[in-house]
């Protein structure tokens, strides 16, 4: 399972890939926006931290102008994957991205028959939110299980980034649906690091032999 970093702060960034586990970074508008720095600017400083995909989203909502963002997006950097909503036009962008050889992800997807539209429009990944899903009382993971089912059954090659996960046991049941990607926020994969016996047991390592040497 890749693990990507959901988020477009640096210093983030730059703790996840010294712990040498990163294997990419999401971005979203409301991500870049809570940085209050300028877009581009933004993705490119990533670019130089993050060895691995980086998704960059448009902000166009129409098919033409999602092309032409995304192709300027693409250019900055060959890690650079195209986000775009799953809407009509963002599939019809998708369809054309992925004839070009640019590498899509297809975002704010709620349902598998979304996710099929994205992976027959060659889709590189599509992002099922599952922490939003789980707001609305309904099972987030149920949807990964059936993506990721689907994509089986059919070869699909889209890959599955488990997005808006919140929890650490949402990045672990997401590895047991078979998620090819998880991203989550600095402080979930941070978490991913805890438990009280790791903690418990060096301290006790380190006691005893304290105790024993330090004589
Ligand atoms: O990757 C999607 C993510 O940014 C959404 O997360 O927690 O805002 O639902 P959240």
């Amino acid at each position: 399972m890749r693990f990507f970093l959901d988020t477009a702060n640096l210093e983030e960034l730059k703790i996840g890939a010294s712990w040498g586990i990163l294997d990419g970074c999401t971005t979203n508008p409301s991500l870049i926006a809570k940085e209050g720095v300028k877009f581009e600017d933004r993705v490119r400083e990533i670019t130089e931290i993050v060895d691995g995909d980086i998704s960059a989203e448009v902000l166009a909502t129409d098919a033409a102008g999602m092309l032409d963002e995304g192709r300027k997006l693409a250019k900055i950097h060959k890690n650079i994957v195209v986000k775009v909503p799953l809407t009509r036009d963002g599939i019809k962008a998708c369809s054309v991205f992925s004839k070009e050889g640019i590498r899509v992800n297809v975002t704010l997807c709620f349902s598998a028959g979304q996710a099929i539209l994205a992976a027959k429009a060659g889709a590189y990944v599509v992002s099922p939110f599952v922490g939003r899903i789980d707001d609305t009382g309904a099972d987030g993971m149920q949807l990964i299980r059936d993506i990721c089912l689907i994509y089986k059954n059919y070869s699909f090659e889209t890959q599955v980034l488990a997005a808006s996960l919140r929890t650490v046991n949402h990045v672990i049941d997401s590895a047991k649906a078979g998620a090819h990607i998880g991203t989550m926020p600095f402080k979930v994969m941070d978490g991913l690091f805890s438990h009280p016996l790791t903690d418990r047991g060096l301290e006790q390592f380190l006691k005893d032999y304290n105790k024993a040497f330090s004589k």
